[in-house]
């Protein structure tokens, strides 16, 4: 039996992987004074089919449930968020600050950086219109990838903006029914041979690849890297009109994350979805907002191909699944007295481990050296002392055994 194509088994050094990543997530969500929340990973099939776009619907792990009820799990965050925030909105001050972390599932096809279950990073802003929190989500968005080890030679922000486009529709007098295949087609336009783009965007194309060309100008746009500018952070960040985002509900700036070799999907993506509150709530509650999705697989293939990010990740995981203390029983009689101890410690807040059957003292001094306990403690002859050897240094001495908390606390090295 093999895990579902798409689907991981994590074993406990991806889960290491795994936390390091949220750890980071939630550090600086939270220094950026965003709050956490959650939502079900089951929610009806419509909510998605109202707003999302045609991609993410076909995408669906969808059934009936018993009930009868056509239910899906969740591909993205961003529609129940905007249900959740019209049904609770009255109950906190504006802006919200939002951030989530959880799974998602989307039935795409397997590929390199694309999984059918993944794990995101949701941040976002909602009831604040101006283009500060834009600024302020970017940077945001930065700062967490720079939390990783990356610089601006790593990756790079690409920002567009829909206005852009919807304005130059309204110029050419596009009918507005057709705006969103344009959009998509112009999403897809550098994924897709130039004739396919051509043919969807008809009249349209000589412009729409001149301007692809050209860049294309935009004051807002130019605004929002001026912003990054006093932070420090604009090197990383790009303007690029090409960039329209796949979802339909965007309504003005929208960004996506791509490391600067181009070797790999995006890392994150998101933009302002203005309407979908309005929409989602059949007008009941209007609110702006904007937020921005991050993936730990194309991030977890990242931090591996950039040595800084890798070795950080690798220092920090190395000395996190570090155990404190190992208990080394070298005579059975006092398995007691040892676990009485162990209790102790444990309740303290030490990680402690020792062996579950009476075993050779060499190898429990070399289970001690592999989980990379700081120290071992030797319960045998020296009872009522304790030997207290330093995995380190090798050093070694000993304490009485009911002075051994206290001793232990002295000294600094170990956390309690
Ligand atoms: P998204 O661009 O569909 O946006 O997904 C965001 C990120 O999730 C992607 O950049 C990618 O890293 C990761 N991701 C998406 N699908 C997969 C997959 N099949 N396998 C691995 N990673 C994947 C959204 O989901 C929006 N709801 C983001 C948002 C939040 N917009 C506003 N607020």
């Amino acid at each position: 039996m093999q895990a579902l194509p798409g689907f991981r088994d994590l074993l406990p050094e991806d889960c290491a992987r795994r936390n390091y990543i949220f750890g980071r997530w939630r550090e600086v969500a939270r220094r950026y004074g965003f709050v956490e929340w959650e939502g079900p990973p089951l929610e009806a099939t419509e909510l998605y089919k109202k707003k999302s776009g045609a991609e993410i619907v076909e995408q669906l792990f969808n059934f009936t449930d018993k009930g009868e009820r056509e239910v899906a799990l969740r591909p993205e965050l961003t529609p129940t968020l905007a249900r959740v925030v019209a049904a609770h909105e009255r109950e906190f001050k504006k802006p919200l600050k939002w951030f989530s972390i959880g799974q998602f599932f989307r039935y795409e096809k397997q590929q390199r950086g694309r999984l059918r279950e993944h794990f995101q990073l949701n941040c976002d802003i909602i009831g604040e219109k101006d283009l500060a929190a834009d600024i302020e989500l970017v940077a945001l968005c930065v700062d967490i990838l720079r939390a990783f080890g990356f610089t601006e030679k790593d990756f790079v922000v690409r920002i567009s903006d829909r206005e852009f486009w919807t304005d130059f529709f309204r110029d050419k007098e596009v009918p507005v029914e057709r705006w969103d295949d344009l959009l998509q087609a112009i999403d897809k336009s550098a994924r897709e041979p130039r004739e396919k783009t051509a043919e969807k965007l008809g009249d349209l194309a000589d412009q729409v690849f001149a301007i692809l060309k050209s860049g294309g100008k935009s004051a807002k746009l130019e605004q929002l890297v001026d912003g990054l500018r006093p932070r420090g952070l604009a090197d990383f960040a790009a303007i690029d009109v090409g960039i329209v985002r796949g979802l339909a509900y965007y309504t003005g700036i929208v960004f996506e994350v791509f490391d600067r070799a181009g070797k790999f999907r995006a890392i994150a993506g998101g933009g302002r979805y203005d309407n979908l509150i309005s929409q989602l709530s059949d007008g009941a509650v209007s609110m702006s907002a904007l937020g921005f999705a991050m993936g730990d697989v194309v991030l977890g293939e990242l931090i591996n191909e950039i040595p800084q990010a890798r070795e950080t990740m690798r220092k920090v995981i190395a000395s996190d699944s570090k155990i404190d203390i190992y208990i080394v029983i070298a005579k059975e009689e006092r398995r007691g007295d040892a676990l009485a101890q162990i209790q102790r410690l444990r309740d303290r807040g030490y990680r402690i481990d020792y062996p579950l059957t009476p075993t050779k003292v060499a190898r429990q001094f070399q289970t001690a050296e592999d989980l990379g306990a700081h120290i071992a403690l030797l319960f045998g002859d020296e009872w009522p002392h304790v030997k207290i050897k330093n995995m380190g240094t090798g050093e070694q001495e000993l304490v009485a055994n009911d002075g051994l908390l206290a001793h232990l606390q002295a000294q600094s090295s170990l956390s309690s």
